[in-house]
């Protein structure tokens, strides 16, 4: 544990102190006590708040509000100061054999509102990061709750004796000075970490009941899809029977309804229709006929070989007028060549000549002497063009006759198959009934194969979430089981914490009562009056027993031997820290008679640690009480306050030898 010790300490514009008073504190081996005299309103006290302040800054008044402190150092800082309020308090720090000189101060600007500057020199160099963990450094030492245990005011020490405050002053003592405060820590820490995991758990929990109960929802609603898309599925089967059972059904009643002529039927006023258009359109045709029959070269086409004999003939008879105009125009030249050459030539040549012309004559004599018995007309080449055109009418006149006969003579026969509708009334209603039935079952067909195709959409969306949800809990919940183990792991060790606490407690609490005892005995000149004083393990409060074995209510005893239990408690308290931490008392002996006081200064301030400063007033340190200190005292000062100033200054007193 680190060693301190105050080396000295400076304070300026604060309290009673205006211009820098400096007192050195360093003490001596085996001389642990360092004096301060000074009469009262001469800055004692205002010295051990500077000390508690520039050690601990606002923590130095306990857990109270920052205002407080606020108002202490505005109410300490003085009007007429020329600089800053500032306590520089020097300390050396030994651990590990190792000593390190530090200076902290601490500096105060008014303002609206109050600024602090603390500074903490190592070896004389501003160190920044022991600046800024300056808190947590000195709390390791002595937390900042016992500071009030070294740094203590005589006066307000009874006031530690009241069987009322004083249990709950030793435990939390006790717990500070056994660090149960981190006992305590861990066991919040212990109780946040449950809470936080039972949380967890607990949403953790309800999360999982929720979860696992929209799991199961989705998988009850997922075997529902399954086995709707099953019954829908057997329902479409039988459907679909049922669809091409009245399919073939009606098929069958159709055919049998269009051999009854229903198709005839239903069709009758087309039929009708057609038939009576067949019946125009032949007609029509035989009007055609007629036509091309009116025409005068259409009979002729009929003269077959007749027609060869007349063009055979027509040509002969052109042939005969043809040799009969010859001949005449040949007998004319004859006649006019016989006269021209008449006695020009011999008779026989002449005779000759004539036979010849005779004999040429006669060979148009034949064709010449056919009968003609034609009348005129036109060559038959022509007219047998205009013969054939008419023919081709005609006998296309006559195709067409013989189309529209036909067609009409079928339409005819549909007609006349076209059933009454009385007749087809049965059939007719029982193919309704078929077609009725094929239409429902269709229907219903289609339905169910519409809400099989939902229910399977609806089956496929479920089991995909049911998957995802299976999946998403054994990932989301694997790690409940291991925080249930924890949150179990952390009430046993809470319960073991506690116990440990309570244990530790109570075996302090033995031990205090017997340091107590010890103490106050030696305090005490009476020896006889107490036999012990007990610290109840439990409830910590403090009894005195007496030297009768009997109960000796705390108010009984007079107020400076209250003063002195209450520094017997304070000395059982601080023995753990003996020698560790400097004590600071201020005016602790002027409730004390002289026996008293010495006592006081053997047993307890030339002991209690290794530098003790004693803050007196100038009476209760003089004659034998100051020569009983002096045996202890490495330095003395005395404080002179001036009213001329009005303000405090700081002084060696001299400490008479010791004898
Ligand atoms: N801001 C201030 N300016 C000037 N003087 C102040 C200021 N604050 C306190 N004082 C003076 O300082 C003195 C207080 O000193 P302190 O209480 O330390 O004396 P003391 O030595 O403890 O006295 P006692 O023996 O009576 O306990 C008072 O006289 C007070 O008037
Ligand atoms: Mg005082």
């Amino acid at each position: 544990m680190a060693k301190v010790t105050f080396t000295g300490i400076g304070i300026q514009n604060l309290g009673p102190y205006r211009e820098r008073q400096f007192i050195d504190l360093r003490v001596r081996a085996g001389r642990p006590i360092v004096l301060i005299k000074a009469l009262n309103g001469s800055g004692k006290t205002t010295l051990l708040t500077c000390l508690q302040v520039a050690l601990y800054g606002s923590k130095a008044l306990g857990n109270t509000k920052n205002t407080e402190y606020e108002q202490l150092i505005r109410s300490l800082h003085r009007d007429d100061a020329t600089g800053p309020a500032r306590i520089e308090l020097s300390l050396s720090i030994e651990a590990d054999g190792e000593r390190e000189d530090l200076t902290l101060s601490r500096e105060w600007v008014l303002g609206s509102k109050l600024v602090e500057h603390l500074q903490v020199e190592r070896g004389g160099t501003p160190d920044l990061q022991l600046c800024n963990e300056w808190d947590e450094f000195l709390d390791g030492i002595l937390p900042a709750e016992l500071v009030q245990l070294f740094l203590f005011d005589g006066e307000k020490i009874e006031a530690l004796a009241n069987p009322k405050t004083l249990p709950d002053m030793l435990r939390r003592a006790t717990e500070a000075f056994l660090g149960i405060g981190g006992i305590d820590t861990l066991s919040k820490d212990l109780v946040a970490v449950e809470r936080r995991v039972v949380l967890d758990a607990k949403k953790m929990g309800n999360d999982y009941e929720q979860a696992k109960q929209e799991y199961e929802a989705l998988e009850r609603q997922q075997a529902a899809a399954v086995a709707a898309v099953e019954i829908l599925a057997q329902k479409q089967g039988g459907a679909k029977v049922k669809a091409i059972k009245a399919k073939e059904k009606y098929a069958e009643e159709s055919a049998k309804a269009q051999r009854s002529g229903l198709a005839a039927y239903e069709k009758a006023t087309e039929i009708r229709a057609t038939e009576q258009q067949a019946r125009e359109q032949v007609a029509s045709a035989a009007a055609s006929v007629r036509e091309a029959l009116a025409d005068p070269y259409s009979p002729l086409a009929g003269l077959g070989d007749l027609w060869s004999k007349y063009k055979q003939r027509w040509g002969d008879e052109q042939d005969t007028r043809a040799s009969r105009l010859m001949l005449t125009e040949i007998g004319r030249r004859d006649c006019r060549i016989l006269q021209d050459i008449g006695e020009k030539v011999s008779d026989k040549a002449r005779t000759v000549f004539e036979q010849a012309l005779r004999a040429d004559s006669e060979r148009y004599q034949k064709a010449a002497g056919r009968k003609l018995v034609l009348c005129d007309a036109p060559d038959p080449e022509s007219v047998e063009l205009l013969i054939n055109a008419a023919d081709a009418r005609y006998r296309a006149a006559q195709t067409d006759l013989a189309n529209a006969k036909a067609r009409l003579a079928e339409l005819e026969r549909q007609v006349a198959a076209i059933p009454a509708g009385e007749q087809l009334a049965d059939i007719l209603s029982e193919l309704e009934h078929h077609a009725g039935n094929q239409s429902r079952a269709e229907s219903e067909l289609e339905s169910v194969q519409r809400q099989l195709a939902e229910q399977e959409s609806t089956c496929t969306h479920l089991t995909a979430r049911t998957n995802a949800a299976r999946q998403r809990m054994s990932k989301d919940f694997q790690g409940q089981a291991m925080d249930m183990k924890a949150i179990a792991a952390a009430q046993r060790t809470r319960s073991v914490l506690n116990l440990f606490k309570d244990r530790l407690l109570a075996s302090k609490a033995n031990w205090l009562s017997d340091k107590i005892t010890e103490e106050f005995r030696s305090l005490m000149r009476k020896k006889l009056l107490i036999s012990a004083v007990k610290v109840d393990p439990d409830t910590y409060e403090v009894s005195i027993i007496s030297g009768k074995g009997k109960d000796l209510p705390m108010e009984r005893l007079s107020a400076g031997e209250r003063q002195l239990l209450a520094i017997a408690v304070l000395s059982a308290l601080i023995r753990e820290r003996k020698g560790y931490f400097p004590v600071v008392v201020d005016t602790p002996l002027a409730r004390m008679d002289r026996s008293h006081r010495e006592a006081l200064i053997r047993r307890f301030f030339s002991k209690v640690s290794h530098q003790v400063m004693v803050l007196s007033t100038d009476e209760e340190v003089e004659g034998s009480v100051f020569e009983e200190m002096a045996r202890h005292t490495s330095a003395a000062y005395f404080i002179e306050y001036s009213d001329a100033t009005r303000c405090s200054s700081v002084g060696p007193l001299n400490v008479p030898k010791a004898t």
